[in-house]
């Protein structure tokens, strides 16, 4: 059944999904997923005790998460019942964000298997809107919410206004596509204030993710500054930054699996080098159970994606999942 619909799902995706433009595309997958209940239906899912684990404390009924890109609610709740053992929201600004111009995704195939790139921009409602949309949202598991700031005060605001309404919280300061967000990383004694400051104040428990670009200073001063500060969960990664002359920014963020070696080698140099001092979300090209069950192996606590669930389906979870259960 699992084996039936993800080869369904692959002729979608090949035969329709990837021969319309990329607009089209997202409008037609972001609109199935709206009005289809398919978090109703238990073959998305695998609900087994063994697969269990805690992140932050907070628990987890699988180490499989939604990695950030959805904030409509109705998308957040049917994701939750699509397998994942937690939904990241997308990450929200104070402000509402038209996003960059189109065109801000493409489509990319290479030998490793259909990738995304996007300037996407942040494109959100903003804090204000963000919240209500949230009020009557259940957590039938637990939400992750995202922040991205552009200063100290920024990052306050959006935690004291979200947090409540999250389990997790996840301070985005790796985002490529917004020069200030992605700055954080060249700024590192500036984000060790930032951390210093939220980790005192979130009353959830944090992440910080981070880029893949940035893998010296990460492992060099933003993960000890982290833990200095109390923040003990990291998110390795976001998206890599890339020249795409298709898009409106002329570059943009690469995700799918040509990110996955990258994502692979830094969930163990980081957990060689932290120890169990660090939990680590591994995030960036996970399409195949074999990708998650690797990351797993090599340290990480849980792993997130959202490439995958595009190219491979809403089926891709539950197929991770009977491979975690077979082999844990
Ligand atoms: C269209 C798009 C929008 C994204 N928006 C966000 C975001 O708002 N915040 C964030 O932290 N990551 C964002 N990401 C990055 C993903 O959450 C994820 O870290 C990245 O795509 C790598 O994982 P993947 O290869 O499984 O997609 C976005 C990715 C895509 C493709």
């Amino acid at each position: 059944m699992t084996r039936a619909l993800a080869a369904l799902y692959r002729l979608l995706y090949d035969g329709v999904l990837c021969r319309v433009p990329e607009p089209t595309a997202i409008a037609l997958g972001q609109g199935a997923l709206k009005l289809l209940p398919l978090d109703r239906l238990g073959a998305f899912r695998l609900e087994d005790p063994r697969l269990a684990t805690t992140l932050g404390g907070v628990r987890l009924p699988n180490p499989l998460i939604l990695a950030a890109q959805y904030y409509d609610p109705t998308i957040l709740r049917r994701a939750m019942g699509l397998g994942f053992g937690a939904v990241t929201a997308k990450s929200i600004t104070v402000n509402p964000r038209p996003g960059h111009p189109q065109p801000n995704l493409v489509r990319t195939r290479s030998a490793a298997g259909p990738g995304l790139v996007n300037c996407n921009g942040f494109q959100n409602p903003g804090l204000t809107a963000f919240r209500a949309s949230l009020a009557g949202l259940a957590h039938r598991v637990p939400l992750i919410v995202s922040v991205a700031g552009e200063s100290v005060q920024d990052y306050v605001t959006l935690v004291q206004a979200l947090a409540p309404l999250g389990d997790l919280v996840e301070m985005n300061v790796s985002s490529p596509n917004t020069k200030l967000v992605y700055a954080w990383s060249e700024r590192p004694q500036e984000l060790r204030a930032v951390l210093e400051t939220l980790g005192r104040l979130s009353p959830r428990p944090l992440s910080v993710k981070l880029s893949p670009d940035f893998a010296e200073v990460n492992e060099r001063d933003i993960i000890p500054a982290a833990l200095e500060a109390g923040v003990r969960m990291i998110n390795y990664g976001n998206t890599r930054r890339i020249d795409e002359p298709r898009l409106s920014q002329r570059t943009g963020g690469l995700s799918g699996p040509d990110i996955f070696p990258a994502t692979l080698e830094n969930v163990r140099r980081t957990r060689k080098r932290f120890g169990d001092a660090v939990e680590i979300i591994a995030t960036g090209g996970v399409d195949t159970p074999d990708k998650a069950v690797a990351l797993l192996r090599a340290g990480a606590r849980a792993v997130g994606y959202f490439t995958g669930f595009i190219t491979r389906g809403p089926i891709l979870a539950r197929r991770i999942l009977e491979r975690l259960v077979r082999e844990p």
